[in-house]
Formats: structure tokens, C-alpha cells, sequence
């Protein structure tokens, strides 16, 4: 068949679906209201290289300089620096310039995959933090500050501390007075910020990292600005950031070719936030509240509005109804047009940004009430079998929740992914040391890193999500890859 990927994009776009996943500028959505910087109206006059007068990524001293002197100054950061590799880049860069082979650094375990790629790249020695799991709703919490404390008291050595914030569920962490204490303590703060682009734009979304005063924090614009995907942003603050090494490493991890299309977007992102963002985030959190308002009419599900947290990333808990997120999930999108961003078991979530309108809510609204009356009538339930109100009562949420109680290292990190490595089943695995990451995607967070120690609630783990047919990075025809046996 010929074009397969444009044949599924071009049916993608003839559904028409409503979308509360990325990119944030949903379907150009965002632009119906501002106009996109002639984007795509030029594409192909805008898509050139470093000719005159278009400067160069890798040390910029014309155009590009200015562009992210304009971001720098729209956000209140001293220094900008566009990335056309998404937020991956930017965490690889600003951990591996500040650090050097044999470092230590404090972190959540529930990091995204490319925290992890910067340890096993950069050599560092990770020292967890396992966040706390919310009782009600199963989903971590934000990192705190005793978490912290304890850290570092624990591992004084590390060189500094990362934090992902907002998690993906919405949740932040304590970041003010974190930022307090890695200063009290001399460490550098690191903030993986790539949910949380738009923090800035309410003074009731989360405090974002470069208002805290974080040393580097990356932002996804992609994710929930009007922006195309792979366009983000790292931002510098702290004084005690090398500039020199930054840039090197930004250049390891960019391409060579950058494309001048992110570039635009990135710079119309900004320019949007700038113009129109504050008046339209305000309009989007004044549609969640009233979603919220008529949502607590319903008995089966329940939404995660724990103080403080980004609400513009709606959790949805599930496990009420007898129907996993996954089921939802599917639900959603065969019977009403909708996609979501991820679902887990215990229930799914919704990614809003500026782009969505009050009617995306009103019908994701609606679909729930259908949803909830279909479930209590217990009619039109073909769709959904007994089975999985058997899993909810026979525990299977609680067996994820399980899953963040990690085993300590097996092998360090580094030693492990270099090390010759088989593939074995997945009943087989247990008690072999991982060989590479085990991660379910989305979200992204690795289950297994390299170096663990597999063990039996790991494998169960796997086991369901083959059954589930979630997209588990790191399994290969129900294989998974461990350290070899001498
Ligand atoms: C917490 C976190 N950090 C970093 C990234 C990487 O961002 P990007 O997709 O822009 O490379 C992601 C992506 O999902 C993420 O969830």
C-alpha cells in the first residue's frame, strides 16, 4: 500500500475528532481565534536552513538570539533556548552539563524515560524518591519537601535535585520550598516542567519553575501551548548554571539541521501566550469549573481536584464503575469522537490547553452522563464484559499501586544497560536483573529500569498490560531484556 502514514493521518483528520491529548494547539484549533505566524500558509517557504539572514541553533547571534531573548523576556527567565527535540533534549542537556561521571543525583522514581536516558548517558547514580500514592485516587503525588530533606540528608553528596512538576496527573510538588532548601543545602534544582508550559498564564495553576527560581526548567510547549509537537523550551535561571557546557550539550542532543517550522512555532507559541493567553486560560478554567460543578452530580466517577493541582489535566477515576480507564478510554473514543491522552486502570485523563473550547468539555461531559446511565440501566453493556468488575473486586488496582513500591538496584544503572543482555519471557523473568527500561507508553514512566532486580508484582504487571494490548516499550513478542547469565 502505498503512503500508509499519510493514508491514517488523512483518516484521522476526517474524524474529526475532539482531542484532550497533544499537541496543544488541538487540530489548529487555537488558531481559529489568533492567526498561527503564516505557518501554514508558508510551510514550505518558512521550512529552510541556515542561509542568510536565518542565524543557526547551535550558536545563535542573529534572529534566533533575539527570538529566544523575546521567550526569555515573556516569561520572566533570564535565558531561553529553543529545542526542537521536545523536552528529551532539554533534560538531557541541562542534567548532563551540570553534572559529571559518578555524580549523584535526588529524584522521584516516576520520572519520564529520558530522565532515565540522561543517568545511563551521563553516568549518574539516581537517588530515589518514591512519591506518595493518593489513597483515593491511586495516581502519585507531587514531591515534598521532607522528601527532599530526607534525601539530602541521606545522600549529601548528590549534586542536585529533580523534580517533575506537575507530574503527569496534574499534581505539583512543593517547588517553592524546595527551591529553598537545594539553595540552604548548595544544590542545583532541576525542573522537569514539560506538562506545565502554560503555568504561568493563572495564578491558580501551580507555581511553574522559572517563577520558584529554578536553576533549568524544561517546558514542552507542544504539550499544552499552541504549539507544534516537538517544540519546547529550557529555561536557565540559576547563576550557578555553566552556560558553555549547557550549549555543548544542547548541540549533542539537537540535530544539526534544526527545523526553521519548530523554530516559528515555538516563537508563535510565545507570541500567544504573550497576546492572548492569560484572557483565554482564564476562560478555559472558568469551563473546567462549571465541568466540574455538573461532574459531581455523577456517582460513578469521580475527579481528582485535590487542592492545588493543575487542573487543566482532568483525572478521571474509574474504579467505581467496574470499568477500568482503558475500557473508558475505548468507550469515549468509539462512541462519541473523543481521544484522550492516557489511561491507566483505575482511570483516565483529560489534557486541556487554551486550544480547547466550552463545548469539548460539554460533550466530554455529556458522554460521561450517557456512560453513567448506560451502566446503571445495564443496558448497551455488550461492549464491556463482566470480567473486568471481577478484576476491581479482586484487587487489581491495588496491585498497581504496588508497582511504585521498587526493589532496591540490582546492578547500578549503567553497568546493567552496557551488559551483555538476553531477552526471556516474561514468566521467566523474575528475579533476573533488567536489562533495559520497561516502559509503558503513555505515560512514559519506565516500570523496570535497567539494573532491577524483576520481581513477581513487576511480571504480573507486564502480564496485564499484554492482555490489555497497552503499548509496553522494552517487550518483544512477550519478551523482555535482562542481564545475561555468565
Ligand atoms: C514528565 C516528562 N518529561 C519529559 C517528557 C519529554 O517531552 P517531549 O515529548 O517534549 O520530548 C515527557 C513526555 O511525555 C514527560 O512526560
Amino acid at each position: 500500500m502505498d503512503t500508509p502514514l499519510i493514508n491514517a493521518l488523512e483518516a484521522l483528520k476526517k474524524e474529526n475528532r475532539i482531542s484532550f491529548h497533544t499537541p496543544g494547539h488541538k487540530k489548529g484549533r487555537a488558531y481559529e481565534s489568533m492567526d498561527d505566524g503564516g505557518i501554514q500558509e508558508n510551510l514550505y517557504q518558512y521550512d529552510t536552513t541556515e542561509v542568510f539572514g536565518t542565524d543557526q541553533l547551535q550558536d545563535p547571534t542573529g534572529a534566533i538570539k533575539e527570538s529566544q531573548q523575546w521567550t526569555a523576556r515573556v516569561f520572566q527567565s533570564p535565558e531561553a533556548y529553543y529545542l526542537v527535540n521536545g523536552s528529551s533534549a532539554g533534560v538531557l542537556a541541562m542534567i548532563l552539563s551540570q553534572t559529571k561521571p559518578g555524580d549523584e543525583i535526588l529524584l522521584p522514581r516516576d520520572v519520564h524515560q529520558s530522565v532515565i536516558h540522561a543517568l545511563i548517558l551521563g553516568d549518574l547514580t539516581p537517588r530515589f524518591i518514591q512519591p506518595e500514592i493518593d489513597p483515593q485516587f491511586k495516581i502519585p503525588k507531587g514531591i515534598t519537601l521532607p522528601q527532599v530533606q530526607e534525601g539530602l540528608e541521606k545522600y549529601p553528596k548528590c549534586k542536585g535535585v529533580l523534580l517533575t512538576h506537575p507530574n503527569y496527573y496534574g499534581r505539583p510538588g512543593e517547588i517553592r520550598e524546595i527551591r529553598r532548601m537545594t539553595r540552604e543545602f548548595g544544590k542545583i534544582l532541576w525542573v522537569d516542567q514539560a506538562h506545565g508550559a502554560h503555568l504561568g498564564l493563572h495564578p491558580q495553576l501551580p507555581l511553574s519553575g522559572i517563577d520558584a527560581g529554578a536553576d533549568l526548567t524544561v517546558t514542552s510547549f507542544h504539550k499544552t501551548l499552541p504549539a507544534m509537537t516537538q517544540s519546547a523550551v529550557l529555561f536557565a535561571g540559576g547563576e550557578v548554571v555553566d552556560r558553555e557546557r549547557l550549549l555543548e550539550q544542547l548541540n549533542m542532543h539537537q540535530s544539526s539541521s534544526p527545523s526553521y517550522i519548530l523554530l516559528a512555532s515555538i516563537e508563535q507559541g510565545t507570541r500567544h501566550y504573550a497576546k492572548a493567553g492569560k484572557e483565554k486560560m482564564q476562560v478555559l478554567l472558568e469551563a473546567i469549573e462549571s465541568f466540574e460543578q455538573k461532574f459531581r452530580r455523577l456517582g460513578l466517577f469521580q475527579l481528582d481536584t485535590a487542592p492545588g493541582k493543575d487542573r487543566t489535566k482532568i483525572w478521571i477515576h474509574t474504579e467505581n464503575s467496574g470499568r477500568t480507564g482503558h475500557e473508558v478510554e475505548t468507550y469515549l473514543r468509539e462512541n462519541h469522537g473523543i481521544d484522550m491522552e492516557f489511561s491507566m486502570p483505575q482511570g483516565l485523563l483529560a489534557l486541556t490547553s487554551i486550544g480547547n473550547r466550552e463545548k469539548d468539555l460539554k460533550k466530554l461531559y455529556l458522554a460521561f452522563e450517557e456512560l453513567e446511565e448506560t451502566l446503571y440501566n445495564k443496558v448497551k453493556m455488550e461492549k464491556f464484559s463482566e470480567k473486568y468488575s471481577k478484576e476491581a473486586k479482586e484487587g487489581f488496582f491495588e496491585k498497581e499501586v504496588e508497582r511504585d513500591k521498587k526493589e532496591p538496584l540490582g546492578l547500578p544503572i549503567r553497568t546493567a544497560f552496557y551488559s551483555r543482555k538476553e531477552r526471556v519471557s516474561i514468566n521467566k523473568s523474575v528475579n533476573r536483573v533488567a536489562g533495559s527500561a520497561v516502559t509503558p507508553y503513555p505515560p512514559g514512566i519506565p516500570l523496570i529500569l535497567p539494573g532491577e532486580a524483576i520481581t513477581r508484582g513487576h511480571r504480573d504487571q507486564l502480564l496485564e498490560y499484554e492482555k490489555r494490548n497497552i503499548k509496553v516499550i522494552g517487550i518483544k513478542a512477550g519478551k523482555i531484556m535482562v542481564v545475561a547469565e555468565e
